[in-house]
């Protein structure tokens, strides 16, 4: 029978209780970070030690660390043992709350990453392995600018079946993230006289900060029913969209608007750069395809790795039309390369089905999460409208009007990190603001999933 108490060392009080030993144990030590009862960086006891003082299992007490390791309370590291992470403190009701760092809150809801405990790693390994021992001697030099040949041409291939852009390898660039080749075709904008890109209502204020330090000055494009109203005003050189999946509203462009945007970008001779960020993720039915497949001389297609694979790899891909990719090519010069083992691995998982076989799991894993997601809400939050969940790994939750702030508030209450949509709207939108926040169901691991979900909850009215 487990002890009801044990010192850890530093003279606290813990008492794991609840249904089941792990689950207790978890969620006392989680209660003891959260309050501040146990400081962060406090070194907890070996395993071991921890489970002779409460007379349990030693794999319950390394289980119960494991789950809080994942969730962000505790951080493990080789030599140093497990210490409760340098994360902001909720303090009891009534204290002044601290300041709070720039620490990973206990459960992540954030959109942005995908579920980082499920990227393929043996998959990969073996990828990387077998891209190396084929790969000549001068694939190690710096090689074209545009990237690998292979990963060029595996990309090209797979872009062409699955998301129906129309890719030549010669036109398509290997990029260090969006935010990369954003970032190089601002500069090229500029030098081509642009003064103004057109962008969404919502959206990520990093790239248009990217684009402001680019000299640019973005306006936005009106929003609405029907999702993004995308014809660019007169002076716009270029209109950035998320056409498959309007981030962060989730909507895809109403078809019209399609067709309507290339119109304008042909009469103007501006451009439309497609921010295709997770166009893999479409679960009730077929992918949207690319904007790009209308008009290949007027779209500049943008996808990345960081959502179907992780952002840390850095690799994303631009098609371009033909004098573009040109400009770009030189503007980034022969250094601004990308990492070629990770082009190789990358070319090597495209073509051996890796990346397909990787995708449909994801694909599963997130429709799942957002199955329970709906049906949560339903049950326990009814007054909260959710949308944009037919694709991608975040939605919206509309709330009553003036509750976003105070949501946000109760969420980080919870350890819940969450955005409001504010957060994403451009300061000079003129669409109506509406209350809501943006809930990216991707971060958690699956474990933590529930967790997550409960504190959610708990955090809406
Ligand atoms: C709207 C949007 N575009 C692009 C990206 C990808 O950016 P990057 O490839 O720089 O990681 C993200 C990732 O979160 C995103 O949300």
């Amino acid at each position: 029978m487990a002890k009801p108490w044990a010192t850890l060392g530093v003279d606290m009080h813990l008492e794991p209780a609840g249904p089941g030993l792990r689950r207790g144990l978890t969620d006392a030590l989680r209660e003891a970070v959260r309050t501040g009862r146990l400081a962060a960086g406090t070194r907890l006891p070996s395993s071991r030690t921890l489970a002779a003082d409460l007379g349990i299992a030693r794999n319950t007490v390394a289980d119960a660390y494991a789950d809080l390791v994942a969730e962000g309370w505790l951080t493990a590291r080789q030599g140093s043992g497990t210490r409760v992470a340098d994360r902001a403190v909720v303090p009891p009701a009534g204290q002044a709350p601290r300041p709070r760092t720039r620490t990973r809150p206990a459960y992540d809801l954030r959109p942005g990453t995908p579920d980082l405990a499920s990227f393929p790693r043996a998959e990969w390994l073996r990828a990387a392995r077998r891209a190396l021992t084929a790969a000549p001697h001068d694939a190690l030099g710096y090689g074209d600018p545009r990237g690998r040949p292979e990963l060029r041409t595996a990309l090209a291939g797979y872009l062409a079946r699955a998301r129906g852009v129309r890719a030549d390898p010669e036109r398509l660039l290997v990029l260090g993230g969006f935010a990369h080749g954003l970032t190089l075709l601002a500069a090229v904008l500029k030098a081509r006289g642009v003064h103004t890109v057109a962008v969404e209502s919502y959206g990520l204020h990093v790239h248009r900060d990217l684009l402001t330090a680019a000299g640019l000055r973005t306006v936005p494009l009106p929003f609405d029913a029907r999702g993004t109203d995308p014809v660019g005003p007169a002076d716009a050189g270029a209109v950035l969209l998320t056409p498959a999946h309007q981030f962060p509203m989730g909507v895809p462009l109403h078809p019209d608007r399609r067709a309507a945007v290339v119109d304008w970008a042909r009469r103007t001779g501006g451009l439309v750069l497609e921010d295709d960020y997770d166009g893999e993720f479409r679960y009730d039915r077929q992918p949207v395809g690319a904007l790009q497949g209308l008009d290949p001389d007027r779209v500049v297609y943008l996808g990345t790795a960081s959502k179907s694979l992780a952002p840390g790899l850095r690799l994303a891909w631009a098609v371009l039309p033909p004098g573009l990719a040109d400009d770009l090519t030189a503007s980034r010069g022969g250094l601004d390369t990308c990492g070629v083992l990770d082009q190789l691995t990358l070319a090597e998982f495209l073509t051996s089905g890796a990346y397909d076989r990787h995708v449909r799991s994801a694909r599963l894993r997130y429709r799942r999460r957002r199955d329970a997601l709906v049906a949560a809400l339903a049950d326990r939050a009814p007054e909260v409208r959710v949308t944009g969940i037919a694709a991608g790994l975040h939605a919206v939750l509309g709330l009553p009007p003036g509750t976003e702030q105070q949501v946000v508030r109760a969420a980080a209450w919870q350890g819940l990190g969450l955005y409001g949509l504010s957060v994403f709207r451009h300061p000079e939108a003129v669409t109506e603001p509406r209350d809501a926040v943006v809930v990216g169901y991707g971060t958690p691991p699956d474990h933590a999933w529930a967790g997550a979900l409960d504190a959610l909850c708990r955090a809406l009215p």
